[in-house]
């Protein structure tokens, strides 16, 4: 099999030469994918057309095809300055595309942060570049503190592989951790954030705010998550901020869906990631510190089944009907990692909180499951990791989750998990890898009305009883969030929308905001 290089470089012309010969000429099928720039190659099936773009350069790899005798080699440096035409145009099978255009055969270098939509179609090897566009330096705006909310711990997943995706520049403003603070994530976390936060703004960059709400200014993109359906006057800061950013990021499908009834135009789904080689289990074997932090936390050892939930104590989080379920066990232990939110009343000792429950649930029984509170303080992330590794399973009787972190980093951890099935947590949470409670609908406010104490205790017992299936379900959680939402799956998502933003404003969709100047990319190419 012969090959050959084809390269055609084509700017944004709607007369651009491949699509003149395969649609209006030849009347082919055309491909098209967004190609980025230093990020590995695009692939026709059977390997008929390969567009590589490592080491800066573009190439494209037309293969011979029987019925595809010959491929021509066609550069475009700049638009119009097509200057000759060899042989014939036409589309009897042995011959197509024929046309020579003043240009170079070496490849071209194209600046990091270069991304190109390309057109293809396979059966004649016509490769067009439709448009070249270079990805603006992106800006994430998450005005919280370090004291890893789950805002925080998101961007913790992500940071450092959307920087290794993005070919642009990556600030972070909005966050000022103390060096305590970045003490208490992992090295490569901290690395990641001390090497990208910024209080300076970047001109001219596309702006994510994340959080709450958005912060004040031009928001291209709001990274937002909601726990309960829309209803006009709920959530007013979330849906203020969508409505007033130009794309909304929603983590599932479900949430995608409140944006959109909320009048929300443009949302796509983005999950969260969390990185699986922190939060593995031999990663935490190798960690003895954390180990001891952990097993002095969890008191004196016992063979007791022990399930962990981590959680604020608010109504949303169920903790109620999870205590509830876990009494109706005789034999178990349930880890508590929760602090009472500084917002709430009530007392803040949780053990305590948890034992006149527990006198009432047990009153009279000679064997009753125990609560285990971890006491007030914050973990560190590898203490979190120690933490999932202790124990047989995760429980989350929640009403409502944004997304569900702890449930995440429970599943990498290999555990089998427990959680009501409210507000898309299916997408994380899937059937075949976890166990999913009941919720029984949604209550006047929109949460989940939740799972009966009964369920989540059906649930448990199931678990303890059925080592070997918990087991099982335990790997096909890693396995599943490995292969879904890991760093690199989930930046490549965040790169791919972010460049078919920049694509949209590009073609006139947002007239405030001009395409990029040819002659800009033209430079780069040279
Ligand atoms: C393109 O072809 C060259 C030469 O045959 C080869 O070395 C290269 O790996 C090919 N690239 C792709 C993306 O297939
Ligand atoms: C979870 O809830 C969704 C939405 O209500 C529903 O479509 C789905 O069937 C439920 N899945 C399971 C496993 O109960």
């Amino acid at each position: 099999m012969r090959s050959a290089y084809a390269l055609v470089l084509l700017a944004r012309m709607s007369d651009a030469l491949a699509l003149y010969l395969a649609r209006d000429r030849c009347d082919l099928d055309l491909s098209e994918d967004v190609v980025m720039m230093g990020q590995g190659a695009v692939r026709g099936q059977k390997d008929d057309i390969a567009i590589e773009t490592t080491k800066g350069h573009l190439t494209a790899n037309v293969s011979f095809r029987p019925e595809a005798r010959y491929v021509e080699y066609v550069v475009e440096t700049v638009p119009g300055n097509i200057v000759a035409c060899e042989g014939t145009l036409g589309c009897g099978g042995a011959r197509c595309a024929v046309r020579r255009f003043k240009g170079d055969r070496r490849p071209i270098a194209v600046r990091r942060g270069a991304f190109l939509r390309v057109a293809w179609a396979l059966r004649y090897g016509v490769v067009s570049i439709l448009e070249t566009h270079l990805l603006p330096p992106v800006e994430w705006r998450l005005e919280v503190g370090c004291d890893r909310t789950g805002f925080f711990t998101e961007l913790l997943g992500h940071l450092g592989a959307l920087r290794d995706a993005l070919g642009s520049d990556l600030s972070v403003r909005g966050l000022d951790c103390s060096d305590e603070e970045l003490a208490d994530l992992f090295d490569t976390e901290a690395a990641a954030l001390k090497e990208l936060t910024t209080d300076r703004q970047t001109p001219d960059a596309l702006a994510i705010a994340h959080g709450a709400r958005c912060s004040p200014g031009t928001v291209d993109v709001a990274r937002l998550v909601v726990e309960r359906e829309f209803a006009p006057g709920r959530d007013i800061g979330v849906y203020e901020c969508a409505l007033r950013a130009q794309q909304v990021w929603a983590p599932t499908r479900w949430a995608a869906d409140q944006f959109v009834a909320a009048g929300a135009t443009s949302v796509v789904v983005v999950p969260e990631a969390v990185n699986a080689a922190l939060f593995s289990r031999e990663a935490a074997s190798r960690d003895d510190k954390s180990m001891a932090a952990i097993d002095a936390r969890l008191g004196a050892r016992t063979d007791a089944w022990t399930v962990l939930c981590v959680a604020k104590w608010e109504r949303r989080k169920g903790l109620d009907v999870l205590l509830d379920g876990l009494f109706r066990l005789d034999d178990a232990r349930l880890a508590l990692h929760s602090y009472r939110p500084s917002w709430e009343r009530g007392e803040r000792n949780l053990q305590k909180v948890a034992e006149s429950r527990r006198a009432i649930a047990c009153a009279g029984r000679p064997r009753c499951a125990v609560v285990q509170w971890l006491g007030d303080g914050p973990l560190s992330r590898s203490e979190m990791r120690a933490l999932y590794s202790r124990v047989d399973a995760f429980v989350l009787a929640t009403r409502g989750e944004g997304w569900g972190l702890p449930i995440h980093e429970a599943m990498a951890m290999e555990l089998p998990v427990v959680v009501t099935n409210a507000s898309g947590i299916e997408t994380l949470a899937s059937p075949d890898a976890a166990i999913l409670l009941p919720s029984n609908g949604v209550d006047d406010d929109g949460y989940a009305r939740g799972p009966t104490a009964r369920d989540v205790a059906d649930a448990l017992q199931y678990l303890r009883t059925n080592p070997a299936t918990a087991h099982r379900l335990g790997k096909l959680a890693r396995e599943h969030v490995v292969t879904l939402f890991s760093p690199h799956a989930v930046a490549s998502i965040m790169r791919a929308e972010l460049q078919a933003f920049v694509l949209r404003r590009a073609t006139g969709r947002r007239p405030s905001s001009p395409p990029p100047r040819w002659s800009s990319v033209a430079d780069e190419l040279r």
